[in-house]
């Protein structure tokens, strides 16, 4: 059996409906892909699949989305569940909580364990950011880190915005502070507050200004901590070590006060450090967030991704982190960013620039920004001599160009920099491409267990065509049921997928509760997918459905008489065969009507 009714447990399926009804798909999509308004619909790019052109699909009418490159679809809660990694219970949960739900605790299964305790988590943290910011707002130990940020020119309003805290000196004020919260020496442990061991364990971050680092949906996930005043082998910024609950490489600072901007700015900016980012916003800067001090990676330019193509780098040109990053600069790219480079003056960070120069050099900086070839290019001529040196330094960036017309400017730069020709350009690049590993041929796991029919795309014969045309018209008009029903009856599609869906879609119109958006909660792939492509792909050039449908219905039921004339030959010659006369007779007739 391809579909299996889902066992939804835990939560009461009215709230689940709830839940559905108060969460709008389009803004939920908006917070990872960048979507833009065609017709009826919002398209993007795919979060669950690397691809050049959108061919992913939102509908706001059906509240339903569908990428016609992967095959994947569902509703605002399957949406959750693929993109965040979660089960169908967590996503509701995820769900209830932005809608203001309350979901009433059931006993839960293992299914929800990790979920309860992401969020046990993730509400410690936020309570321990809430005890450091309350203490750099309010305590007499805190006055000097005061002093110090204004010194640094931060606003009390930025302060607030970004919840910049203060560690005090003593080994357990927070330990103290979260222990009366109800939380054990382990969970604090293992959330990164605190270090040590259960016999022993004192406060991870001492007399430290501390900066909140949160995902994109604002949870709080770590802290960065950078030291105050004088700190012998302390090492500048201490940060939560990566947990059960925090893992750097997916996770950027500042992307959730940033993401808004970034999309009207259409390009993100990455700089190195907290301070860097948070003077960026106080500038008015908004679209600027940080890797925290470690090289870029590609989950994180996938959270970027869905939010913009155009990243720009404003790193210090003098600190080890941009020739550290350059590899992690060649991943964004092979991941489908457009990278340019901002150029600051030597020993300048972004925090430096900016007070320096105010927001109009900023502005011209980011006018002046190079593309990532051309701050290769001159990084390598500057360094190095030999022609055949600086290519290779730049092949993989011009093999990995996404459009043709980047490509053809990038060829040109190399040619025009290095005085080639542009035949010896392209050469060196099919030298190389030709020995590339193949990045792209990653199939994703979604796409695996896709069925047959949805990955064939086009249906080939007269009477797919007529099954799947009919399943499509009557997912979008329940009222046409009836008609089919009464010259087909209800058994009438060959591909078990089709049957599926026909089932459980008349099942549905017949108890007068048709809504395909809740319809979807209760199919399995490759159903759920299946359905969801049904409702999303254009019936183009249908004027008159009620045509098409008796066009359709006439297919299948000359296939269905064709079907039972070949059985009745069949039978027939049997017949023959064993001289059965009144059986002859009896097919023979069965013949004529048909
Ligand atoms: N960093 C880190 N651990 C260190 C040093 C740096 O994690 N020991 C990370 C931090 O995220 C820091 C970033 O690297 O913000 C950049 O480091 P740096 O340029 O030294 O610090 P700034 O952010 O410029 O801080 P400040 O201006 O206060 O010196
Ligand atoms: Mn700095």
């Amino acid at each position: 059996m391809l579909f299996r009714v889902k066992l939804l447990g835990l939560i009461p399926p009215e709230i689940i409906e709830d839940v559905r009804i108060q969460t709008d798909i389009v803004g939920l999509v908006s917070e990872y892909v960048r979507l833009e308004k065609r017709g009826k619909n919002y398209t993007g790019n795919c979060p669950f699949h690397q691809e050049r052109d959108p061919s992913f699909s939102v509908s706001p009418e059906k509240q339903i989305f569908y990428c016609f490159g992967c095959q994947t679809g569902g509703n605002a809660i399957k949406f959750l569940m693929l993109a965040e990694s979660l089960t169908f219970v967590e996503s509701v949960r995820r769900l209830a909580d932005r809608a203001g739900i309350y979901i009433p605790d059931v006993e839960s299964g293992a299914d929800n364990k990790r979920a309860a305790r992401e969020e046990k988590a993730w509400k410690a943290n936020a309570q321990a950011r809430d005890f450091y910011h309350d203490y750099l707002l309010n305590s007499p130990e805190a006055s000097g880190a005061r002093e110090y940020l204004k010194g640094r020119g931060l606003s009390e309003e930025i302060i607030k915005s970004f919840k910049i805290g203060y560690a005090p000196a003593s080994w357990d004020s927070l330990a103290v502070y979260m222990r009366g919260l109800g939380y054990s020496p382990g969970e604090l442990i293992d959330y990164g507050l605190l270090t040590g061991d259960s016999s022993r364990s004192f406060d991870r971050f001492r007399k430290r200004i501390v900066f909140p680092v949160t995902n994109p949906q604002g949870r709080v996930v770590a802290f960065g901590g950078r030291v105050f005043g004088p700190a012998e082998n302390q090492p500048k910024y201490l940060n939560t070590p990566e947990t059960q609950f925090f893992n750097k490489s997916r996770i950027l600072f500042g992307l959730e006060q940033a993401r808004k901007a970034i999309k009207e700015a259409g390009y993100a900016v990455i700089m190195e450090g907290y301070m860097d980012v948070v003077t960026a916003h106080q500038f008015d800067v908004r679209n600027a967030l940080a890797s925290m001090g470690t090289s870029l990676t590609a989950d994180q330019g996938k959270l970027l991704l869905r939010y913009s193509r155009d990243v720009y780098i404003a790193y210090d040109a003098d600190s080890a982190g941009i020739k550290a990053a350059s590899r992690g600069l060649d991943i964004l790219q092979q991941i489908g960013c457009r990278l340019k480079v901002i150029s600051m003056p030597k020993g300048t960070d972004p925090d430096e620039f900016l007070r320096e120069k105010g927001l109009d050099g900023w502005h011209r900086a980011v006018a002046g920004a190079r593309s990532l070839l051309e701050y290769k290019l001159d990084v390598a001529l500057s360094s190095k001599k030999d022609v055949s040196d600086i290519i290779e330094e730049v092949l993989p960036n011009l093999a990995e160009m996404k459009s043709s017309i980047e490509f053809e400017d990038g060829v040109k730069t190399v040619a025009s920099r290095l005085s080639l020709s542009w035949e010896a350009v392209w050469g060196e690049i099919r030298r190389y491409k030709e020995h590339m590993p193949k990045i792209w041929a990653k199939p994703d796991k979604i796409t695996k267990n896709t069925h047959n029919i949805l990955k064939s795309g086009k249906p080939k014969d007269a009477l797919s065509r007529a099954e799947l045309g009919i399943l499509k018209i009557l997912v979008e008009n329940p009222e046409k049921l009836s008609n089919i029903r009464s010259v087909l009856g209800d058994d009438f599609l060959q591909e078990p997928l089709c049957c599926e869906i026909y089932r459980v879609v008349s099942g549905h119109m017949d108890s007068g509760e048709y809504n395909p958006a809740r319809l979807l909660d209760q199919l399995e792939e490759p159903a759920a997918g299946f359905l969801s492509r049904l409702l999303m792909e254009k019936n183009e050039g249908i004027q008159d459905p009620d045509r098409v449908v008796n066009d359709y219905i006439n297919v299948i039921k000359k296939n269905r008489q064709a079907r039972k004339r070949m059985i009745l030959m069949q039978e027939l010659a049997t017949a023959e065969k064993n001289n059965d006369i009144d059986q002859v007779n009896m097919i023979l007739k069965q013949l004529q009507e048909v």
